[in-house]
């Protein structure tokens, strides 16, 4: 969720990436049992599962019935070797028998997927540092969600000897390892449809998480075991492409007849001047010579340029002034709220929180935020063309951005998805934008669709458009798991 736009980058060095391989080995599957009857789980223990297949890697998970009330609920660790990966696990509440499965993550990067959680789409909102309330609108009405706190570092997970992970590439190899040990293990769910959502920085995340998946399915099958049955992919308020959204930050001040007027005419047509300067510097820094200097220094000229007169105003939502990207929690006192709750130790008793990483919980982590920096992963490889791959190959993909954003604002968004490269983007760029309401005759937002790609807006939201529009959010939800039209 946190997408810090000013400072965007202050300190360059090439950092090394770990290599992160997961390799598994065939096993006869006579030999294993995976967990049948998930009600079987203690409340207050974790159970260890182990698999033949993936003799590194561990599940401890135990029921944690909170936060919905109606639905089974599950916390737990997916160990991969000295990686810790914590994670949150609704089942639906319409049939968890045969609804699809959906995986959160928010953005940052660094931010805790617990944003998603108990302040957009899960099944509770946190209403003071010791309770929660029922969520009507959560995104586990037709799915069995997951909220992972990835990569290591971020909330409740965590690595072992200082290990770190500062790119998406090696965020990506664990979340892969993850999804194939779940499905492996939670034999109820093998084969199920499966849908990789995420918000803001997860715009980068999801689209690298997704094609890991797919993959690694071919080894799958190789080793005999069930591929991943990757669906879809559903991106809210995404900085996919700061090729395609450096140039926007221009047009969401000065030139969206949406929003009001923020400049004198002065200004806007200084930055006017500043976006061809900009678009070339990127292009040849960060594109073409991918040289990490140039790259970090036609960044943070961009981000001067467009953020700087942008000043401190809300980031996450021009509608609705605070005091600027940097308190998030007095512009959303549900986060500092969300933070009390989860640093308690009568929360993290009943979640089953390791040692490492009891105590207070941050919200989102700045040494993981600055592992991206430093490794320039916010500029040094092009998401979008991983949509297109996806797209290529049956992934469907859904761009949805709440409309008064501005960090990953819809304009720079609707360019990105214009712009995408596959076989279907004459069709989807053919199709006019409509409007679509979340009942008759209302009117939530415009959207535009073909080839298996979705853009839509949602009117008056913000950056987490769940929160804003909880009601519409849901139901562009049920209608994309559904596959049926907005
Ligand atoms: C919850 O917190 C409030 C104030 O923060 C306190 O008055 C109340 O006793 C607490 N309730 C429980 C069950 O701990
Ligand atoms: C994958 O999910 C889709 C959509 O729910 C379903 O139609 C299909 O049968 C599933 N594929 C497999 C191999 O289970
Ligand atoms: C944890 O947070 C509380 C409340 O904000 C603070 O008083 C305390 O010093 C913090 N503890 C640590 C170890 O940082």
């Amino acid at each position: 969720m946190r997408f810090a736009s000013s400072a965007l980058l202050a300190v360059v060095s090439a950092g090394v990436a770990l290599g992160a391989q997961h390799p598994f080995t065939a096993y006869d599957e006579g030999l294993f049992t995976p967990l049948g009857d998930l009600g079987l789980l203690s409340t207050s223990e974790f159970t260890t599962l182990a698999h033949p297949a993936f003799p590194n890697h561990n599940v401890r998970v135990k029921q944690s019935q909170f936060c919905d009330g109606g639905v089974n609920a599950y916390t737990g660790y997916i160990d991969v070797e000295a990686r810790h990966l914590f994670f949150y696990f609704f089942e639906s509440r319409r049939d968890p028998e045969t609804d699809d499965v959906m995986f959160w993550t928010n953005g940052g990067p660094g931010a805790s997927s617990t944003m998603g959680l108990f302040m957009e789409l899960g099944p509770c909102r946190v209403t003071s540092s010791n309770s929660t309330k029922m969520n009507p609108y959560s995104w586990n009405e037709h799915a069995n969600v997951f909220f992972v706190d990835q990569p290591v570092g971020v909330g409740y997970s965590y690595a072992e000897y200082g290990e770190s992970v500062g790119t998406t590439k090696d965020a990506a190899a664990d979340i892969a390892a993850f999804m194939v040990i779940f499905f492996e293990h939670f034999a109820k769910f093998k084969g199920r449809a499966l849908h990789l959502a995420g918000e803001s920085y997860g715009g980068r995340y999801i689209p690298v998480f997704a094609s890991a998946i797919y993959d690694k399915n071919k080894e799958l099958v190789e080793a005999g075991l069930t591929p991943v049955n990757l669906s879809s992919i559903m991106i809210g308020n995404g900085c996919t492409d700061f090729g395609t959204m450096f140039p926007s930050y221009y047009d969401a001040q000065c030139q969206d007849p949406t929003f009001p007027m923020i400049h004198d005419i002065s200004t806007c047509v200084r930055m006017k001047e500043m976006v061809p300067r900009c678009q070339k510097r990127f292009k040849e820094s960060c594109e073409d010579k991918m040289d990490a200097i140039d790259c970090a220094a036609a960044s943070s000229f961009c981000s001067d340029a467009f953020n700087g007169p942008f000043g401190d105003k809300n980031h996450y939502d021009r509608a609705r002034p605070c005091k600027g990207a940097a308190s998030i929690t007095e512009c959303y006192p549900i986060v500092q709220h969300t933070v009390e709750f989860l640093s308690s130790e009568a929360t993290q008793d009943l979640l089953g929180v390791d040692p490492a990483v009891r105590g207070n919980f941050t919200h989102s982590s700045r040494t993981v935020s600055q592992a991206f920096r430093d490794n320039l992963d916010h500029w040094a490889f092009p998401a979008q063309h991983y949509i297109s791959a996806l797209l290529e190959r049956g992934v469907r993909t859904l761009i949805y951005v709440g409309a008064t954003d501005y960090i990953c604002n819809w304009i720079g968004n609707e360019r990105m998805t214009l712009a995408l490269e596959w076989s279907g983007q004459e069709e989807f760029r053919s199709k006019p934008l409509s409007v679509w309401g979340w009942d008759v005759g209302e009117v939530s937002g415009l959207t535009r669709s073909g080839g298996g790609l979705t853009y839509a807006t949602i009117a008056g939201a913000g950056h987490m458009a769940p929160y804003d529009k909880p009601r519409e959010s849901l139901v562009m939800a049920n209608r994309w798991l559904a596959a049926e039209s907005l």
